[in-house]
């Protein structure tokens, strides 16, 4: 039986435990984060609903292999909508099989459609294998920081 190909497609509801399971991984990674599963039930149910957010799937078959996020904000320095890329990871076992690079490529044919002009995320600065992957990607480094400030709710 040939292999299942690889499918690229706005997630839906059906898929939260399998994007909660990349997450986890995701998290795990950055040491800005902890990964709280009904949190982050929480925000991808969110995306799922807004009309101006992203949230793709990556599938072999029925197996969910990559996860990739986009929202709008406006931005004064463009005088309009850009995008922030919030999540983007492949399951370990399918990394260098270039699902990365269709997720991001998908994301941002989508933003490209939608009118966004820019593009941007953010990136543990210890993730050597990510940067390495947006800098083949074709994405820019900035002189940008990130500074962060938590607020009581
Ligand atoms: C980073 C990540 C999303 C890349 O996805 P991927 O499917 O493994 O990457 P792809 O196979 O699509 O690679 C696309 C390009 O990036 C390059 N690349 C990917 N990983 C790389 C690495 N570790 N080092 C150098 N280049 C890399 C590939 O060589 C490829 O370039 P090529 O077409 O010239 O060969 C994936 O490795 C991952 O999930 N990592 C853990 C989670 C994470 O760090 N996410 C980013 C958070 S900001």
């Amino acid at each position: 039986m040939p292999e299942p190909s690889l499918s690229i497609q706005p997630a839906g509801a059906a898929h939260l435990p399998a994007l909660l399971g990349l997450l986890e991984g995701l998290f795990s990674l950055e040491s800005d984060f902890a990964f709280d599963a009904a949190k982050a039930e929480r925000g991808l149910r969110l995306l799922l609903e807004r009309g101006d957010a992203l949230v793709l799937v990556a599938e072999v078959g029925a197996e969910a292999v990559g996860l990739c996020s986009v929202q709008t904000l406006i931005s004064t320095a463009e005088g309009g909508p850009v995008g922030l890329v919030e999540d983007v990871v492949v399951a370990p076992a399918w990394r260098g099989a270039s699902v990365g690079r269709r997720l991001l490529l998908a994301a941002e044919h989508w933003a490209s459609e939608r009118g966004l002009t820019r593009l941007q995320l953010l990136a543990d600065s210890g993730n050597a294998p990510a940067l390495a992957f947006y800098h083949r990607m074709g994405w820019s480094d900035t002189q940008l920081v990130c500074k962060r400030r938590m607020l009581q709710r």
